[in-house]
Formats: structure tokens, C-alpha cells, sequence
């Protein structure tokens, strides 16, 4: 198994250091632009296995050449987001350098999956689906992992009870649209609505919308990285041991929920060949307009790059 994560920022590099700590991979490849840094983090992440004890081989590179033969991309370049910036205003820069990134891991690489993590991410799934050519199972994107993770730790927080035991999802774009689904949110079982009084349920709910934006209105100069690091590596984890998670994806969705060729967040069984099955649910009226009305967005900003696509 061989690993690339394209993007030696925080995220990249926080997600390549816990693939080795996980030994999920016997070569991780680190790639960025910059000179000097995927070679300095990733010798300094190889040198932390003697201690950590973990024997995945950790490399860095400015060249794509090195990520040749790659099992699994984890793409995380781009541009980050910066206070009062959304994450469409990444949209056309993004796009730009996903597209140019796409293009140079599917030189190297037959039939990697790729693991999508740059803003605005459902569209940059789409970019690299469209730039690579690959199975749409293929190309699939972080967000709703992410987003499940910090409602769940909102939750654990205002319950008092463990994280491990909270179920949850949510859906939609990775934006101000996402949609978490309160019907689909237990405890052990246990209806979260049995739990607490709906307005701290919104109240949860609310916050998980804005979970992105809350850490960057902290660092200042830049967004999250441990928790989309942490989501990136357990979508990985399953892809790499074939566990047949279900987890929150966004994959092409083509007809499920009324939505029709549009890649968005939904339930998918993730294995081997990525994404093996796409679950359809019982929404309710609100949370199914909800989740094609974020669709739609996400549509509308896909269709605005064709002509970038096309070049
Ligand atoms: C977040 C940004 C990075 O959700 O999309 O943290």
C-alpha cells in the first residue's frame, strides 16, 4: 500500500503523520510545491517512528513523479480559508490548482483513489472526478465525516457522555447548507430529542453549521486541520482494511434523494473500491429540500467552471 497526500500544509501534514502512526500504508509520499518542506516534514515524521514505533517509509517531494503507483491520494493543496472569506470565494483558485494536481497524480498513478479535502470541497471532488477520468467510486470527498465529528462532540459535550456512543450524520454540501439529520442522531439508541429540549438540539445544530468557521474565526490565519485530518485518515482506514464503514461521503449522487448528477454528502458504505454502495434514507420534507437545495448549490458551482474544465 502506497499513500500520497498532496498539500504539505497542516492539514496534509498532520493527516500524513497519523497514516504512519497507523501503519495503514508501508510508503507515504508527502508532495507540495515548496521546496524543502514535504522533505523536511516527512524526514522528521519517519525519524518520529523510532520513537512512536512505526515502520511506514515517510517521504517528501516537489515531484509527482514520486507519488507514482500510489493506492490511495489524499489531496489536500489549495488555498486555505482566511476570516470573512466563505469557502466559494476559494472556488476558481482552488479549482485551478485541483485541476492541475488531478491531472499530474493520474499521470503517475492507473487507479488511485482519491480522497478529496480542498475547499470548496464537493466542488473540488467534482473537479478531480472530471480532470482524472477515474470510476466515480474512485473520487470521493471529506466533509461529512468532519462535519458528523464535530456534531457528535458538541453533543458529547452537552450530554457529559462519550463521544463513541453518539451515532450521527450529516449530510449535504460541506458549507453553510450541510444538513444534520436530529432524526438519525442517537445515544446508545436513544433518540437525541428524548435527550434534550429542542432548542439546545438547534442550538447544536447551528454550531456544527458553522464548526469550519469557528476555528478559523480563532487561528486567525488559517482553518482546521486536526479534526479534518483525523476524517480524512478514518475514511482512508477504511478503504485501506476494507471495513465497509458507513460514513457521511460526498460521491456522485445520480438520482438518490431527488438529486440527479450532482456530488454531495450521503451515506456511503466505504470499502476497497471506495465508495460500494450509496444508502438512501427516509428524510423528512424539510431535511430532503434541505439536502437538494445544498445540492443545488453545489450544482450551480460546478456548472460555473465549465469552460476551466474544458480548457
Ligand atoms: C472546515 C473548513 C476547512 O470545515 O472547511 O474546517
Amino acid at each position: 500500500m502506497k499513500i500520497t497526500v498532496v498539500g504539505a500544509g497542516n492539514v496534509g501534514a498532520t493527516a500524513a503523520l497519523r497514516i504512519a502512526e497507523k501503519q495503514l500504508a508501508k510508503e507515504v509520499v508527502l508532495i507540495d510545491i515548496v521546496e524543502g518542506i514535504p522533505q523536511g516534514k516527512a524526514l522528521d515524521m519517519y525519524e518520529s517512528g523510532a520513537v512512536g514505533l512505526f515502520d511506514t517509509h515517510v517521504s517528501g517531494s516537489n515531484d509527482f513523479k514520486d507519488s507514482a503507483d500510489s493506492d490511495i491520494v489524499l489531496i489536500t493543496a489549495g488555498l486555505a480559508r482566511k476570516p470573512g472569506m466563505t469557502r466559494e470565494d476559494l472556488l476558481n483558485k482552488n479549482a485551478t490548482i485541483i485541476k492541475d494536481v488531478t491531472t499530474q497524480v493520474v499521470k503517475y498513478s492507473a487507479n488511485p483513489i482519491i480522497v478529496m479535502v480542498s475547499n470548496p470541497l464537493d466542488v473540488m471532488t467534482f473537479v478531480a472526478w472530471k480532470t482524472s477520468g477515474l470510476p466515480k467510486e474512485r473520487v470521493i470527498g471529506m466533509a461529512g465525516v468532519l462535519d458528523t465529528a464535530r456534531y457528535k462532540s458538541f453533543i458529547a459535550e452537552a450530554l457529559d457522555v462519550s463521544m463513541q456512543d453518539i451515532s450521527a450524520l450529516v449530510l449535504g454540501g460541506h458549507g453553510d447548507s450541510m444538513v444534520p439529520i436530529v432524526n438519525y442522531t442517537n445515544i446508545a439508541g436513544i433518540p437525541l430529542t428524548e435527550l434534550l429540549p429542542q432548542e439546545t438540539i438547534d442550538a447544536l445544530v447551528e454550531r456544527t453549521r458553522n464548526g469550519g468557521i469557528e476555528i478559523v474565526n480563532h487561528l486567525k490565519t488559517g482553518s482546521a486541520f486536526y479534526a479534518p485530518a483525523a476524517s480524512a485518515v478514518e475514511m482512508i482506514e477504511a478503504i485501506v482494511k476494507d471495513r465497509k464503514r458507513v460514513l457521511p461521503c460526498t460521491t456522485l449522487v445520480e438520482g438518490q434523494y431527488g438529486i440527479d448528477n450532482v456530488y454531495c454528502g450521503v451515506p456511503v458504505k466505504l470499502g476497497k473500491e471506495g465508495v460500494e454502495q450509496i444508502f438512501e434514507i427516509n428524510l423528512s420534507v424539510s431535511e430532503l429540500e434541505a439536502l437538494q437545495a445544498s445540492a443545488a448549490l453545489v450544482d450551480e458551482n460546478c456548472k460555473s467552471l465549465e469552460a476551466l474544465l474544458a480548457s
